[in-house]
Order: structure tokens, then C-alpha cells, then sequence
């Protein structure tokens, strides 16, 4: 761990003042990242965060000081990093794949390349099945995971992260911040050092092995904090509550408990139940389905798993800042997988949703597919009469009119929506936005099937 792979040496940057003049933003800011090592970079609201990872990524160039990576100058663009933003950038007018590309168009990478890279990143992140979505199509933590996947595309020797998480809900950012972990720690990884900039004192001390706190006005490294602590962290385990207390010291010049800050979830109550024919008895079985993304159930089963797998909805919904509303369909969604039960006014944890909780990003597909099939009867119909299709098609409109049939028109698109992005996440069929038709994954589809000419080349 000691080979330097950034080396900042006393980087002053200064911008031309509106009024004339100049502001100093970074102030002889020295440091090293060091090969395999993840650092946060702690500080509040116009430090010179974003200014200092610009630099290091070779977009800015100092005022004075120095950037090296690997023991070379930047002086332009720095090829061993790439970028991971909050707001996702994603482009609206290109799918998951082809905004996955797009950093690899930038390096002369071949199109058959491309795609081949493209879409083991798109799999490395577990968006297989959305590869043909567009952003609008995508929740928050989805647009983000294909936010992770355009970065490690590139295999940077640097990850640099601008505040990755932080337009995300409390469990979403959660499931998201271990999914990074295991990204990054995985043996085949390329990319193991990362430079994360954050607002976020848990977030820091959960993810660094090294927290530098910046300064304001102007920006310099006040405190270098080491966090020793092993992986998982457990944020309620003294040591790291120690760490907590003494990086809001160093970046308030306080002590005093940090309130964990959050934000709400925008997600909406349950909606109705469901339909008829050969499927009818299916239909006929389907209770309501939540509104709620895989992204936060996991989240909110992995903090249940932290708890020692039984906790109360209200201390929950209190501990995460959600409104007990927003929780609901989480809970609703946990209950109907089979991964949580409701007992004594406590939500305890199953042993199928330790199961879930506990696995890796890909089996955790797999044991999502498996719980939806038994437990959602919206989904299992939808994969049956994509089966019984001869072409391995369904138009959605077809199904709403199925599903309106016996619920209002606007609870049966949101319970068809839900379906969809579930039963796409466990790769149980696919969707293409142009059609409006869902569609048995590629490999799965009958060869016999008419395929729409212009179509099928887009879709591999
Ligand atoms: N291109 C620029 N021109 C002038 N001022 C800038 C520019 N970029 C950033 N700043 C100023 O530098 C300070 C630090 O900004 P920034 O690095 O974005 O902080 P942080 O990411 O920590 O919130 C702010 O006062 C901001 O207004
Ligand atoms: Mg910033």
C-alpha cells in the first residue's frame, strides 16, 4: 500500500474574483493516494472539493503546485482516472449501453469492443436486462449504478467520485456504498483506488481507509483522520462512532454528536390487486403491488440485517429520517417477497432475506428472480404468457388492459411498472421503451420468432 499513485504537492488554485482581483479556493493542498487505498475528502459546502478533484482528474490546471500520477506530471486530461458524479450525467436520448460507451468512444476504443466492455460493466453493476432502458426509465439508484458502470468501463486505474451518493434516498445510498465496496474489493477489479469527495461523515468513515478533512477559505487539509476499522463496518460499533465524533471535531472544530442527516423517499402507497383467462388464476391471486425500487429494498434489508434482523418500522422510518408513509411500500415489498414478516410490532428479518441481504451482487439477482416468481403473481404471469407466447413478446398496453380490467388504470401502470423494473432487475424478461413490448431475455427467446429487422441489431 505504499506506492504513491497521486502525488499532490502544493496545489494553490485561485480564480479571477467577480469583483476584481482573486479568490483563493485550494491552498498549498499536499497529499498521496496511495495504490489500493480509498480516501473520502471531508468538507463542507464550497471548500474546494469538486476544484481539487478537477485537478487531479486533470481538468484544472493549478495555480501553483503540483499533480502527479504515477510519478508523471498532468497537464492535461488524466488518463488514469475517471469521474463518477453525483448527478448522474447520463445522456436522456441514450440507453444504459450507449451511455456506457460513451467514455470509451472518447478513448478510440473499436465499436465490437465497445459493446463487449459495455456490457460486462453494465452486468458488473447488476443492470443486465436494462441495457436498452433509457435514463427516464430509471430510478435514482438504477441511473447511478449506470453511472458506476460508464466510470469502470474505462478499468481507471483511479476512481474519482464527486459526492456519488448524495442525490440518492438514505437506503438507496446505503445499498449503493456496499455494492461500490464489493465492486472495488472484487480480485478482478482493475480499479482499486478511489478518492471520494463527500459531505457525508458516516459515509467518510464507512467507506475510507483515510479521511482528509479540508478547510474553508480557503481550502487546505486541516485533519488527516486513519480509519482502521474492519470491513463491514457496523456504524454502530464504538470505534466507528469515535471516528464519527472526531471528523465532525475536525471539520466543525466542535465535539458533539453528529446528526446523521437524510433525505425523504419519493415513493407512493400501495396500489390494487389484479385480472382473468388462462392466466386468470394467477391474476386472480395477485395482491397489491408496492411501489418501491430493488435499490431501497435492498438498502432496507441490509440495515436489518445490521440491527440483528428485527426492528421496529417507526424506529426505522425515525432512524432514516423517512416519513413512516414512504417506508411503507418497502416494508409491503419485503413482506411480499418472503424476506421480512411483521410479529409483535417488530419487522424481523426471514432467513431467505438474510439470504438476500448477505449475497453478492449476481446471486442476488438469482435469488430475487427465484422470491418474485413465487411471491408476485403479476410477475409470474408476465413470464408464463411470455413463455406461452410463440414469439416471446408482450405489449404492454395489452397487459394494462388486462390489468384495468379489474383496478383503475392508474394503479394497474404503476403495479405493471413495479413489475417491470423487478422482473427486468431479476433478468426474468426484458423491455424495450420504443415498442412498449416486454420480451423474454435474448437467450431465452423461441429462434422460430419473427424478429423485427431493425430491432434485433440494436437490442445485442
Ligand atoms: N470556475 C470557477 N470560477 C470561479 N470560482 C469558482 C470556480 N469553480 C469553483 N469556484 C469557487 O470555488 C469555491 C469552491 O468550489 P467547489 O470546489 O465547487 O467546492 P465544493 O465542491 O467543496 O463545494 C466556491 O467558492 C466556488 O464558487
Ligand atoms: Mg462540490
Amino acid at each position: 500500500m505504499n506506492t504513491s499513485v497521486i502525488s499532490v504537492r502544493g496545489l494553490r488554485k485561485h480564480f479571477p474574483a467577480p469583483s476584481g482581483g482573486v479568490l483563493p479556493v485550494l491552498d498549498d493542498v499536499t497529499f498521496d493516494l496511495y495504490e489500493g487505498e480509498v480516501i473520502a475528502l471531508l468538507g463542507k459546502s464550497g471548500s474546494g472539493k469538486s476544484t481539487l478533484l478537477r485537478h487531479i482528474a486533470g481538468l484544472l490546471a493549478p495555480s501553483s503546485g503540483t499533480v502527479h500520477y504515477r510519478g508523471e506530471p498532468v497537464t492535461g486530461p488524466n488518463p488514469g482516472t475517471a469521474m463518477l458524479f453525483q448527478s448522474f450525467a447520463l445522456m436522456p436520448w441514450l440507453t444504459v449501453r450507449q451511455n456506457v460507451e460513451l467514455g470509451l468512444q472518447a478513448r478510440g476504443v473499436t465499436a465490437a469492443e465497445r459493446r463487449v466492455r459495455a456490457l460486462r460493466a453494465i452486468g458488473m453493476v447488476g443492470l443486465d436486462g436494462f441495457e436498452n432502458a433509457y435514463p427516464k426509465e430509471l430510478s435514482g439508484g438504477m441511473r447511478q449504478r449506470a453511472g458506476f458502470a460508464r466510470a469502470l468501463v474505462v478499468q481507471p486505474d483511479v476512481l474519482l467520485m464527486d459526492e456519488p451518493f448524495s442525490a440518492l434516498d438514505v437506503l438507496t445510498a446505503q445499498a449503493l456504498r456496499n455494492e461500490l465496496l464489493e465492486l472495488l474489493a472484487h480480485p478482478d477489479s482493475p480499479t482499486r483506488t478511489a478518492l471520494l469527495v463527500t459531505h457525508s461523515i458516516e459515509e467518510a468513515v464507512q467507506l475510507a481507509d483515510r479521511i482528509l478533512v479540508l478547510d474553508t477559505d480557503p481550502g487546505r487539509v486541516r485533519a488527516e483522520l486513519r480509519v482502521a476499522l474492519p470491513r463491514p463496518r457496523d456504524r454502530r460499533d464504538p470505534g466507528f462512532e469515535a471516528l464519527v465524533e472526531d471528523a465532525y471535531e475536525a471539520l466543525t472544530g466542535r465535539r458533539d454528536t453528529a446528526a446523521p442527516g437524510a433525505a425523504a423517499s419519493g415513493t407512493a402507497g400501495p396500489g390494487a390487486s389484479g385480472p382473468e383467462a388462462v392466466v386468470q388464476d394467477l391474476l386472480r391471486a395477485a395482491g397489491p403491488l408496492p411501489d418501491a425500487t430493488v435499490e431501497a429494498l435492498t438498502g432496507l434489508l441490509e440495515l436489518l440485517d445490521t440491527r440483528g434482523g428485527s426492528v421496529e418500522p417507526a424506529a426505522l422510518a425515525d432512524a432514516l429520517s423517512y416519513a413512516v408513509d414512504d417506508l411503507m411500500p418497502l416494508v409491503e415489498a419485503a413482506q411480499l417477497l418472503g424476506y421480512a414478516k411483521v410479529a409483535a410490532n417488530r419487522l424481523h428479518l426471514t432467513v431467505t432475506g438474510r439470504g438476500f441481504a448477505r449475497a453478492d451482487i449476481l446471486p442476488r439477482k438469482h435469488l430475487f428472480a427465484a422470491a418474485a416468481l413465487a411471491n408476485v403473481p403479476l410477475i409470474a404471469t408476465i413470464r408464463t404468457l411470455l413463455l406461452a407466447s410463440g414469439s416471446g413478446r408482450l405489449r404492454e398496453p395489452y397487459l394494462i388492459g388486462r390489468l384495468r380490467g379489474h383496478v383503475p388504470e392508474h394503479a394497474a401502470r404503476r403495479q405493471l411498472a413495479t413489475a417491470v423494473t423487478w422482473g427486468r432487475y431479476a433478468e426474468l424478461y426484458e423491455y424495450d421503451a420504443d415498442d412498449r413490448v416486454l420480451l423474454l431475455p435474448a437467450e431465452q427467446r423461441p429462434t422460430h420468432a419473427a424478429q423485427k429487422p431493425g430491432r434485433a441489431r440494436r437490442r445485442r
